[in-house]
């Protein structure tokens, strides 16, 4: 029996061009090699692929805005992706609840611009928030920019409606805030990476509006008082943001975008800080009390909503710029407190082990999550580079491992990681978590091979 005969033929694409783009994320490196892409409509059409793919043991690759760069979404084995492009409608508004209903294609983008529209703010933002989609953020525990005010994907979820690999429709909590009746099955679907179930339609509950938000950027000569410079803030304030990136990502992202540095003077990293316009003062007092220390020599404040906009783009346009460097790319995380010596650990174990290579720090370092990409040298191919790669993950990720550190923050292990989850959970857990996967998905029909083998 072919697709066809549960989904209409206009819904199918299988021609090269289609299956080679809907077949992967922003993931490099792996085979890409569906055998179709599916666009359901509906979440009875969602049910009906899944019930197919039981009776013709068939895999399926759920697929969103297909931004993830842990492989997440690629499909390698002749798999049939399925797409959310076309259940992007939002479908209820609650205003009272502050609940807005999203099929899970709606683009991250739409909904913040439609909480605003009625006065109400989705917070959970980053640099692909305009392709992304709901049910991707949902399905990866999205994190991004926001997270040391807002926190995670997670924080905002008050309900969903998702397809298990058995081929049922779940309603997992209906907004409710409060839903005391046992295992909150939600939470186990959100970051499970389309291994238990496709979601269908995600409850996102909304927030008040933030007051008008100033964005500050200031030199760090030191990275170990990164740390410094982030309590300062926080005793006088509250953060919505707390960035950081080195000195090379701005070289980057000023070539890649045509920008002018941000401060007179060039230092080894900068810290990018958001908050409330109100905080202002407080945030000239931190600001002070920094350079007086010697943490901070210089700092540029945005004065207007496009300033502010103008200065976001040196750290949210770094990924794109060094794209082309076919970075080997690590989102690694640790406590906040342990962040300084963390980044001093893997310094100087790239610098012993693999002088010259250039290594570009960025990331959400007020949450702890740092962005390592060391940049491929000029004269090395992309193949030996990802050898290169390969030999390092390891060596990379017992530094991680001895402080008990995330070996994926928020990109998620997908394809990339999987072989490397024991740095990060236990034995015990990954056998835990084979146990769900067997119980929601007892056919391994979705997407196999994600996560654990
Ligand atoms: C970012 O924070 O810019 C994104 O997670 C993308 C990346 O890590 O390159
Ligand atoms: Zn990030």
């Amino acid at each position: 029996m072919a697709i066809d005969s549960v989904i209409d033929a206009k819904q199918i694409k299988t021609d090269s061009e289609s299956l080679a783009v809907w077949g992967k994320d922003w993931t490099n490196g792996f085979e890409v090699a569906p055998s179709a892409v599916v666009f359901p409509e509906s979440n009875e059409q969602v049910v009906a692929i899944v019930e197919y793919a039981i009776a013709n043991q068939v895999s399926l690759v759920p697929s969103g805005g297909r931004t993830g760069l842990s492989g997440g979404a690629v499909a390698s084995s002749g798999e049939v992706v399925v797409s959310f492009d076309r259940m992007n409608r939002i479908i209820d508004f609650n205003k009272e609840d502050r609940l807005v209903t999203c099929q899970a294609g709606v683009v991250t983008q739409v909904l913040q611009e439609f909480a605003a529209e009625h006065d109400l703010f989705y917070p959970v933002d980053f640099a692909s928030a305009g392709s992304s989609q709901v049910g991707g953020n949902v399905a990866t525990n999205a994190g991004g920019i926001k997270v040391i005010r807002y926190g995670l994907t997670r924080n905002w979820v008050a309900g969903m409606r998702i397809v298990t690999g058995a081929g049922v429709l779940l309603a997992c909590n209906q907004g409710l805030v409060k839903n005391a009746t046992g295992y909150d099955l939600r939470h186990l679907f959100i970051g499970s990476e389309g291994t238990l179930g496709l979601i269908c339609e995600v409850d996102m509950r909304l927030t008040s509006l933030p007051e008008s938000q100033v964005v500050m950027v200031v030199g760090v000569p030191n990275a170990v008082d990164l740390l410094s410079v982030l309590m300062a803030f926080s005793d006088e304030l509250t953060l919505s943001a707390f960035e950081f990136f080195s000195d090379l990502a701005l070289d980057k992202v000023i070539a890649h975008r045509d920008l002018q540095p941000p401060l007179a003077t060039r230092e080894p990293y900068y810290a990018l800080l958001e908050f409330d316009e109100s905080s202002l003062d407080a945030a000239t007092r931190a600001f002070e009390h920094c350079v007086t220390e010697g943490w901070v020599t210089d700092g540029v404040i945005s004065q207007s909503g496009a300033q502010a906009q103008a200065l976001w783009q040196l750290r949210e346009g770094i990924s794109e710029s060094i794209a082309g460097d076919t970075p080997y790319k690590n989102d690694l995380s640790v406590t906040i407190n342990q962040v300084p010596e963390f980044l001093s650990d893997v310094d100087q174990f790239v610098e012993a082990s693999y002088p010259g290579y250039d290594v570009c720090w960025y990331g959400h370092i007020g949450d702890g999550n740092l962005h390592l990409n060391i940049l491929r040298p000029e004269d090395m191919s992309v193949e030996d580079f990802m050898e290169k790669g390969h030999e390092m993950s390891p060596k990379i990720f017992e530094l991680v491992q001895e402080r008990q550190g995330s070996i994926s923050a928020e990109h998620g292990v997908g394809l990339l990681k999987k072989d490397f989850l024991n740095y990060t959970r236990s034995d015990k857990e990954i056998e835990l978590m084979r146990g769900l996967k067997n119980l929601f998905d007892p056919h391994q029909i979705l997407n196999p091979g994600k996560l654990f083998s």
